[in-house]
């Protein structure tokens, strides 16, 4: 019996300059079949697609090389990872295993984190909205609350006058430092700001200053940015020293610190720009070191990182479900992974690489989701070679700020593995119908169909 081979209409494209080079094929052409040895095929026939993978290994080496580029370079350092980036309790458990403590920016990762066992006093809470209850089960529970407002400054003073005890508070202070500057979060630096709440706090009967917060923004790679802002802490310091004799416990310097992710305003592919752990620790450690402290009694480094952490640990299993041509001759690939769970294809040109090897000649393509909606476009002029439905590919660096901020729009949620030694666990199921509809409500009036009561 002859097996037909599979017919695609012949189309004339323009052949890209610079698809092949002395060094062979594009990166993107290569084929990447497997994660941490798995097979893709075997991952999503157990697991369905689309699906989330996370690398155990990769995610928790990564913590341990931010950690050590710190630890290397200061004698206190702690690392609260920061919750929103990925708060899947696989993926934090991991790192509390680690030796992460958590940073959380609301009352439900509050919970999340109390849920996972951290003891109170390794939470850090931070973010411009916490409630009444959720500062006093904080501070019952000797969490690190950094204050963001006055009026959070006065709630606290309430609580602390009820608890009839004097309570450690830290302070979110913000510089400019980058544009457009971070000034919405907590106390400005320059305009004298941060150090009259610093004067408000210390000539309180009911709080004490504890501690120092800082976070410049996200994804910052320039590494000199750190540096100004742990100058910019230490004469803070100073001054509080100097003029306030307070000394404080702890300084938070954020997170921040970029992936290996590009973004689509950038020329250079993040891989040669990204910089090291070590590099960010460079810029910031020296510059507390020279700062006013007592070398007996630094404080504490306290670091928030994130994206540095989860981002490279995690990738995208995805399906082919249609290939056409646009009128425009280019080539569309339409696969089963939409923005709603890839949020950040928005900001980044994600890493794609075909999950089998389906031949070296590359082609530039445009990658939609499923969305049935014009916006839902996963990367456009990304060359790879020729798809067909049915086939995989790998979408990398998706462990940041897409499974928080991912939704169920006309699909429910994949699933999610992890893999750790060769073994494949569940850490998520994919959501179904039932788990969807679960808080709807029908009152009895819409049930059952009939008439307009109108
Ligand atoms: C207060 C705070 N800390 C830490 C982070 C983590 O940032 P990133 O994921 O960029 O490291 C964030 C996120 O923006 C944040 O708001």
């Amino acid at each position: 019996m002859s097996t037909r081979l599979p017919y695609e209409k012949p189309t004339i494209v323009r052949h890209t300059v610079g698809l092949m080079n002395k060094f062979g094929r594009t990166s993107s052409t290569f084929p990447h079949g497997r994660i941490d040895g798995v097979p893709l095929r075997q991952l999503v026939d157990e697991h369905g697609s689309p699906l989330w993978v996370l690398s155990e290994a990769a995610l928790r080496r990564k913590y341990r090389d931010v950690y050590r580029a710190f630890a290397l370079r200061y004698p206190r350092v702690v690392i609260a990872y920061s919750y929103k980036t990925n708060y899947l309790s696989g993926v934090c458990a991991a790192l509390h295993q680690e030796g992460a403590w958590a940073e959380v920016v609301s009352g439900m990762e509050y919970e999340f984190a109390q849920r996972l066992g951290v003891p109170g006093d390794r939470i850090v809470f931070n973010g411009p909205h916490k409630t009444q209850a959720e500062l006093e089960r904080a501070i019952d529970n000797n969490s690190k609350v950094n204050i963001d407002s006055y009026d959070e400054m006065y709630m606290i003073e309430e609580i602390a006058k009820s608890r009839k005890r004097q309570l450690e508070v830290g302070l979110r202070v913000n510089m400019e430092l980058n544009y457009p500057p971070w000034d919405r979060f907590g106390f400005n630096v320059e305009s004298g700001q941060a150090f009259e709440a610093c004067k408000r706090i210390i000539s309180s009967q009911s709080l004490r200053l504890n501690g120092l917060h800082v976070h410049v923004g996200t994804y910052i790679s320039d590494v000199a940015v750190y540096q100004q802002m742990a100058e910019r802490l230490s004469a803070l310091c100073y001054r509080l020293q100097n003029e306030l004799a307070t000394r404080v416990a702890y300084l938070d310097v954020g997170g921040g610190h970029a992936s290996k992710n590009t973004l689509h305003t950038a020329w250079m592919p993040a891989e040669h720009t990204c910089p090291t752990p070590d590099q960010y620790a460079e810029a910031i450690c020296p510059a507390l070191l020279r700062g006013p402290f007592d070398p007996k009694e630094m404080p504490l480094l306290i670091l928030e990182p994130g994206r540095s952490v989860v981002d490279e640990a995690m990738f995208l299993v995805a399906s082919v479900v249609a290939v056409k041509r646009l009128s425009s001759g280019v080539k569309g690939i339409v696969i089963d992974a939409g923005v709603n769970i890839l949020p950040t294809a928005w900001w980044y040109r994600h890493d794609i690489v075909p999950g089998q090897d389906t031949g070296s000649i590359g082609e530039e393509v445009n990658i939609y989701g499923p969305l049935c909606m014009q916006i839902d476009v996963i990367r456009t002029g990304v060359t790879l070679p020729p798809l067909r439905r049915g086939d995989l590919v790998l979408i990398k660096n998706v462990g940041a700020y897409n499974f928080p901020q991912s939704m169920q729009f006309i699909q429910p949620r994949p699933a999610i593995v992890t893999i750790f030694n060769g073994k494949v666990d569940v850490l998520r199921e994919r959501e179904t119908v039932d788990y969807i509809r679960g808080l709807d409500r029908l009152p009895d009036r819409l049930k059952g169909g009939g008439k307009s009561p109108l």
